[in-house]
C-alpha cells in the first residue's frame, strides 16, 4: 500500500476526519466524582474558562464554593488555585492538571504534597451550580417545644466513628448502653451524627445510604431499648461532610425524622455558609426549629454553628434546646480545657430547655489521662452541658466506666435548678467554681490547670459560702468528710481537679 499515514499523523487524521478533534481548552464544566464507599458520590465540579492565557472560574467542592484567582500554564499542564471566605478567614484549594483526550485529568496540591490524579468529565453547562437562594422566614419565637428540662445526654457516632458509621455499630452502641448501665445512669440518645444521607427521590424524600438499610428499623431497634434515636443534617445544601442537606427541603425532612422515629436533630450550619450570611443564621435556624414542632414529634434540637452570632443570645428563640458553644473538639488536654474553661462567662444563658453546648465528650478516645477525663467530665458538669459520650461504648475499660458513670457528678451536671457554675476564686492555674443544687447544697470544684500538682488551700469564705460546711462529699473518691474546719485544702494532680458536693 502506498499512501500509508506516518503513525504520528494518524490521530489529527482521525480526529480531521470524524471533527473531534482532541480539546485543547479547558472551558466546560468537569465533574470529579468520587464514591464515598456508600453508594454515595463526593462531586467536586470545576466550572473553568480558558482565556488570553488564564484560566478563570469556580470550584465547587461539595459544601464549599471557591472563585479561581490565581493559574499557570495551559491545557497540557495547568495549576489553580481558589479561595473562599468563610469564618472570617479564608480557605483555599489548589488543583494541578491536564487535558487528556476529553478527560480532565487532576490532582489536589496540599502541604502535604501532590495527591494521587483522579479523572474528571464533562457535564452539561449548570450541572452542580449552587441551588437558587430562598429566602430565610421572618424572625418570630419559635415555640418552646418542652424538651430538654436538663442537659442532654446520650452518645454520638463523630468524635470515634466519623464517616465510618453505619446501622450495625448503632446497634451494637445500643446494645452496650442497655447492658452496660449507661441508660440507667441517663444516656438515653443515640446519636448518628454525618454521612447517613443518602440521596433524595423524584418527591425530594431523603433517603439513608446503604450503611442504613432502613432507618425506620433501627429506631424501632433503639426504642425496644428503651433508648432514643437522634440524627443529623445541614440547613445548607450539603453537610460537612458534602452529604445530602436539609436546603429547600425542612419541612419534608422533618416529616420523615418524624415517620421514623427520630428523636433528636443535629442541624450543622456547614454547607449553609455557601447560601446565607452568618447574620441570617437565627432565621435559618427557625424554619427547621418551626418544621420540627409541626412534624408532631418531641425531637429535641441541637444548633451546630460553633457558637458564631452569639447564639446563646437567640438560640432557644429559634427552637433550639442546646447550641454549640464553638469549633470541634478534639481529644487532647489542649482542646478540652480550653473549650472548658472558656464557656464559664456563657452560663448565663443556660436554663432548664436550653444549654450550652461545648461539643461531645471525648472521654475514653485515649489520647489523655483518667485525670484530665475526670476533669473533662467534671468542667461539663458543672457547667451543666450536654454529656453526649463520643467513645466507643462496646469496649470500655474500667476506668472509662467510671468517669462516665460516675452517678454523684452525673446528678450534679443533671441537676433541675439549671444553673452552671461561677468561678469565685482564681490564683494562677488553680481555680474554684461552684454551682448551685436543688436541695441548698454547693458543688464544688478545684481545678488545677497547671502541669504539676498543687495544694490548694481556701477558705469557705473564700468560695463565697457563708457558712463552713456541715458535710463535704468528695465526688471522685465517694468519700465524706464531716469534721470541717473554716479552711479546706486539697492536693489537686496536675491538669486534675476535685470535685465536691458541700452541705451546709
Ligand atoms: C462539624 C461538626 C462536628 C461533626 C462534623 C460532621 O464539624 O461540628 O461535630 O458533626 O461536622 O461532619
Amino acid at each position: 500500500m502506498e499512501n500509508v499515514l506516518p503513525s504520528a499523523k494518524l490521530p489529527l487524521f482521525l480526529c480531521l476526519i470524524a471533527g473531534v478533534c482532541p480539546a485543547t481548552n479547558l472551558t466546560g464544566n468537569w465533574l470529579l466524582a468520587t464514591p464515598n464507599g456508600d453508594g454515595t458520590l463526593r462531586r467536586t465540579y470545576f466550572r473553568l474558562k480558558q482565556q488570553n492565557g488564564s484560566i478563570t472560574g469556580t470550584i465547587r467542592a461539595t459544601l464549599h464554593l471557591y472563585t479561581i484567582d490565581k493559574s499557570s500554564g495551559d491545557a497540557k499542564n495547568f495549576t489553580i488555585s481558589a479561595g473562599m471566605a468563610i469564618l472570617g478567614g479564608e480557605r483555599r484549594v489548589t488543583f494541578r492538571g491536564k487535558l487528556a483526550g476529553d478527560e480532565l485529568e487532576v490532582s489536589e496540591v496540599t502541604a502535604h504534597g501532590e495527591g494521587a490524579a483522579m479523572t474528571a468529565h464533562r457535564v452539561p453547562e449548570g450541572e452542580g451550580a449552587l441551588p437558587a437562594r430562598i429566602e430565610p422566614p421572618a424572625l418570630h419565637p419559635v415555640r418552646d417545644n418542652g424538651l430538654a428540662r436538663t442537659p442532654p445526654m446520650g452518645w454520638n457516632s463523630w468524635n470515634k466513628f466519623a464517616n465510618h458509621i453505619d446501622d450495625a455499630t448503632v446497634r451494637g452502641i445500643a446494645d452496650a448502653m442497655a447492658q452496660n448501665g449507661m441508660r440507667e445512669a441517663g444516656y438515653l440518645y443515640v446519636n448518628i451524627d454525618d454521612t447517613w444521607e443518602g440521596e433524595r427521590d423524584a418527591q425530594g424524600n431523603i433517603h439513608p445510604n446503604r450503611k442504613f438499610p432502613n432507618m425506620k428499623a433501627l429506631a424501632d431497634y433503639v426504642h425496644s431499648k428503651r433508648l432514643k434515636l437522634g440524627i443529623y443534617s445541614s440547613p445548607g445544601p450539603n453537610t460537612c461532610e458534602g452529604y445530602e442537606g436539609s436546603y429547600g427541603h425542612e419541612a419534608q425532612d422533618a416529616r420523615t425524622y418524624a415517620a421514623w422515629g427520630i428523636d433528636y436533630l443535629k442541624y450543622d450550619w456547614c454547607g449553609a455558609f455557601t447560601i446565607y450570611k452568618d447574620s441570617e443564621m437565627q432565621a435559618v435556624y427557625q424554619k427547621m426549629g418551626d418544621a420540627l414542632l409541626a412534624s408532631g414529634r418531641d425531637i429535641v434540637y441541637s444548633l451546630c454553628q460553633y457558637g458564631i452570632e452569639n447564639v446563646w443570645r437567640w438560640g432557644p428563640k429559634a427552637g433550639g434546646n442546646l447550641w454549640r458553644t464553638g469549633g470541634d473538639i478534639s481529644d487532647s488536654w489542649e482542646s478540652v480545657s480550653r473549650i472548658g474553661f472558656s464557656v464559664l462567662p456563657l452560663a448565663p444563658y443556660a436554663r432548664p430547655g436550653h444549654w450550652n453546648d461545648p461539643d461531645m465528650l471525648e472521654i475514653g478516645n485515649g489520647h489523655m489521662t483518667d485525670t484530665e477525663y475526670r476533669t473533662h467530665m467534671s468542667l461539663w458538669s458543672m457547667l451543666a452541658a450536654p454529656l453526649i459520650a463520643g467513645n466507643d461504648l462496646r469496649k470500655m475499660s474500667a476506668s472509662t466506666r467510671d468517669i462516665l458513670m460516675n452517678r454523684e457528678v452525673i446528678a450534679v451536671d443533671q441537676d433541675p435548678l439549671g444553673l452552671p457554675a461561677r468561678r469565685v476564686w482564681q490564683s494562677g492555674e488553680q481555680e474554684v467554681w461552684t454551682r448551685e443544687l436543688v436541695n441548698g447544697d454547693t458543688a464544688l470544684a478545684v481545678f488545677n490547670r497547671a502541669a504539676g500538682d498543687a495544694k490548694v488551700t481556701l477558705r469557705w469564705a473564700d468560695a463565697q459560702l457563708s457558712n463552713t460546711p456541715s458535710n463535704v462529699r468528695n465526688l471522685w473518691c465517694h468519700t465524706d468528710e464531716r469534721a470541717i474546719a473554716p479552711v479546706y485544702s486539697a492536693y489537686v494532680p496536675g491538669h486534675g481537679v476535685v470535685l465536691l458536693r458541700v452541705r451546709l
